[in-house]
């Protein structure tokens, strides 16, 4: 299944579990499905790579049969690759990993095609999209962390909104930023020109539809 590669130019929603009840994860998805998403965003993190421990492949493959939506894993793990066929198994759609937790990335990238999955990348907001420069043609998507990743309800890194720009001119990949999306940053990411939009906090402090379509309505008011 293929998302990422057949987004044209629409602007799409994908709430951040991290945000969510996570004793009731499928109930929280489809609020924001009906809401108008389209994506899940699953955050894994390992206590590692980011001082924080969510969950995995196993809640990940309950998640996936319990809904309708593809699911996007955003690893922040170190040594990812340990991961990614089990997450490949669970039935993701998608799997991004940080380069800073990579050695090998071609590699990395390559072993997540080859599984069937649209690979990604996701940039840590002090790391240049010039790092990756050479791993973007083995890519379907970047993730531009505006935030630094751990967390959910962190505030919004305004300057990330020029290395959307940047990407964009490094490659015709579509962009997903992650990290205080709200309905006020939404549309200073989508003018950049950022597609997906992951939002954790801004969704579920309140009622998931509403806010996630509001989000989405924002971001697509500035195309
Ligand atoms: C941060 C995670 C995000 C997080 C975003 O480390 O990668 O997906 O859930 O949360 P908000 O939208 O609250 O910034
Ligand atoms: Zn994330």
């Amino acid at each position: 299944m293929v998302f990422f590669t057949e987004l044209n130019d629409r602007v799409v929603g994908a709430p951040s579990i991290l945000a969510a009840d996570f004793a009731n994860l499928a109930d929280e998805v489809r609020a924001a499905q009906a809401g108008g998403a389209e994506l899940v965003h699953f955050d894994a993190m390992d206590n590692h790579f980011v001082p924080n421990l969510t969950v995995g492949p196993v809640v990940a493959a309950s998640l996936i049969e319990a809904v309708d939506l593809p699911v996007d894993a955003h690893l922040m793990v170190d040594n990812p690759d340990n991961l990614i066929q089990p997450f490949i198994e669970a039935g993701v759609t998608s799997i991004s990993v940080q380069p800073e937790a990579v050695v090998h990335l071609h590699r990395t990238l390559s072993v997540i095609r080859d599984g069937g999955c649209e690979a990604g990348i996701a940039l840590n907001p002090s790391t240049s999209p010039t790092f990756v420069e050479w791993a973007l043609p083995y890519v379907d998507y970047v993730l531009v962390m505006s935030v630094n990743p751990g967390f959910g309800g962190q505030s919004f890194i305004e300057e990330m909104t020029g290395k959307v720009r940047q990407v964009k001119e490094m490659t015709d990949a579509p962009v997903e930023v992650d990290g205080g999306i709200t309905e006020e940053t939404a549309p200073l990411m989508v003018e950049a020109g950022a597609q997906v939009l992951v939002a954790g906090s801004a969704v579920y402090r309140g009622e998931p539809e509403a806010e996630m379509r509001k989000i989405i309505e924002a971001g697509r008011r500035a195309l």
